[in-house]
């Protein structure tokens, strides 16, 4: 019996990739513009003899199914099902019955929450309250969790019961005993980018705590890549060529309602790489719409290095303090269409903020522009940097942080000052340390999210056995180097306006 990889190995790469992009014939191997970052020149490599792609732009490479699954956004199972299916390949897809199962379930359970929503108007109350429609609580399909029982009984008589619990939202308590994760919330189903249920997220009615519980991981839901709304809103993405970013299911209900289609929400967790690069298949222009408050502040600088690296460009909306987009699209729609509208992208923001004397937007826009892929617009912007400042351009230059690593090795080197930063994080915790302000690279920045999210596994050993003579004190010292100043919001930038009034001297920064 063949494994699967004689059969990859078998697969011709050029057939399949140039089923999708053109590729042109260079000696013994093809080359193109690589489909996954903004490419100038063609910096995408396929190698017949090896069977594999790589990109010397952005590094990204593998083998046939790797590609299928980044250009479908398909997880590696359904790749290799659709390339098995291309070529007719005998691949007996075990884990695919398992996962066929799961989904089956998941897709009765929500169906059966739906049904006990519909019974039960005290939470139906709720949401209407909530100003939601009944349309719309049909279209996100929305669910209660009140009767265990019955849903028990429900996943025993279908014999789904075993398949369920690999979802994790039905623990076992003793034999034949079970606690539904979701109990006396309202249920609001996850679907994957295709449509298919992979997680419930679950609000408190009682102002108990959590707030939310959500789904945890599972063979057909990985938080980091799926996002709440896309597979509503892809559509209505590729129409407006736009997407917004919200925080909430709520935010994205509410905005759904009432026209404004084209937005998803991470779910909980923060934005990752894998959110950017999925959206930046659909297109190439966000507009973050985050809450007005701390929190949705550093919702935006965490978010906007991987939007700009996977090569989209950001505009955002800074709501009043306080508001976020579920409550400000319900008090005044126009408003918040006006503020979308005139959202300007980023970087000239903060380039106009520049240009009125103002040092920290120098120093956040050089850190934003470490992440741009597309050179030509970099250097569009350090031109700019440099009249306003009077630093020589390669001077800007020398100050981008490294993003972008050359080789593999390069790929996992920290500077100095993050992998103290990060020995403290982990040898001390979070606790009292502000970690949202800071410059790291996207390495950093990942074993940084790694960190937060608990998974040590993936924190590299020097890290976690650093010995400093007197890491507090390093770790202190290192966190004042790399902070950055807060990212200012547009109200800031009135006071800010004002204060240039008062002392109209131009801000020349010195080397
Ligand atoms: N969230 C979560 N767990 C929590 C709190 C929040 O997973 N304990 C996620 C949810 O996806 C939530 C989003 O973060 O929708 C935003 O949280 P928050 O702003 O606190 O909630 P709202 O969406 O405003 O919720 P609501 O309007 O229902 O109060
Ligand atoms: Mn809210």
């Amino acid at each position: 019996m063949p494994t699967l990889r004689d059969i990859i190995g078998k697969i011709d790469i050029v057939d399949v990739i140039s089923s999708y992009i053109e590729l042109k014939r260079v000696g013994n191997n093809y080359v193109a513009r690589c489909p996954f970052h903004p490419d100038d020149t063609p910096s995408f490599y396929v190698s017949p003899s090896k069977g594999i792609f790589k990109c010397f732009g952005c590094g990204v490479g593998g083998d046939a199914v790797k590609f299928i699954s980044l250009y479908e956004g398909l997880d590696y199972w359904e790749a290799i099902e659709s390339l098995a299916k291309r070529y007719n390949l005998p691949i007996k897809l075990e884990r695919k019955e398992k996962d066929s199962e799961l989904l089956l379930a998941l897709e009765r359970v929500a169906d059966f929450y739906h049904q006990e929503l519909k019974k039960s108007q005290h939470f139906i109350n709720y949401l209407r309250d909530r100003g939601l429609s009944s349309k719309t609580i049909s279209k996100f399909f929305l669910g209660f969790a009140g009767n265990t029982d019955g849903l028990l009984k429900m996943l025993r008589e279908e014999g789904l019961i075993q398949a369920y619990e690999r979802s994790g939202n039905l623990t076992k308590v003793e034999d034949g005993i079970y606690r539904d994760l979701f109990r006396n919330r309202i249920v609001i189903p996850i679907k994957d980018v295709s449509g298919r249920v992979v997680a419930f997220g679950g609000r408190s009615l009682d102002g108990s705590n959590p707030k939310y519980v959500n789904s945890p991981e599972s063979q057909v839901f990985k938080k980091r890549s799926t996002l709440f709304g896309l597979h509503e809103a892809k559509e209505y993405i590729k129409e407006a060529d736009e997407v917004v970013l919200v925080e909430g299911y709520f935010d994205l209900m509410s905005l759904w309602q009432e026209g404004i289609r084209n937005c998803v929400a991470p779910l909980g967790t923060a934005f990752t790489e894998e959110h950017a690069i999925t959206l930046s298949r659909f297109t190439k222009r966000v507009l973050l719409l985050y809450d007005g408050d701390n929190a949705g502040r550093k919702a935006v600088r965490s978010s906007v290095p991987y939007l700009l690296k996977a090569g989209l460009s950001v505009r955002v909306v800074y709501l009043p303090e306080g508001e976020d987009p579920d409550s400000f699209v319900r008090k005044d729609p126009k408003a918040l269409r006006d503020l979308m509208d005139k959202a300007q992208d980023i970087q000239e923001e903060l380039l106009q903020k520049v240009k009125e004397g103002n040092k920290e937007a120098f120093e956040n826009l050089l850190y934003f522009c470490s992440f741009i892929t597309d050179g030509v617009k970099r250097f569009e912007i350090l031109k700019e940097l440099s009249k306003e400042t009077g630093l020589s351009i390669s001077s800007l230059q020398d100050k981008l942080l490294k993003v972008e690593p050359k080789t593999k090795e390069e790929h996992y080197q920290l500077n100095y000052h993050e992998a103290v930063l990060l020995a403290g994080l982990y040898k001390f915790g979070f606790e009292g340390v502000d970690v949202d302000n800071l410059k790291l690279s996207l390495h950093a920045l990942k074993l940084l999210e790694a960190l937060r999210r608990e998974e040590y596994h993936l924190i590299p050993n020097y890290i976690k056995n650093m010995k400093l003579m007197d890491l507090k004190s390093s770790f202190e010292e290192s966190l004042k180097v790399l902070s950055l100043p807060q990212l200012e919001d547009s109200r800031d930038f009135q006071s800010l306006r004002q204060k240039i009034k008062e002392q109209p001297r131009k801000l020349r920064i010195r080397r």
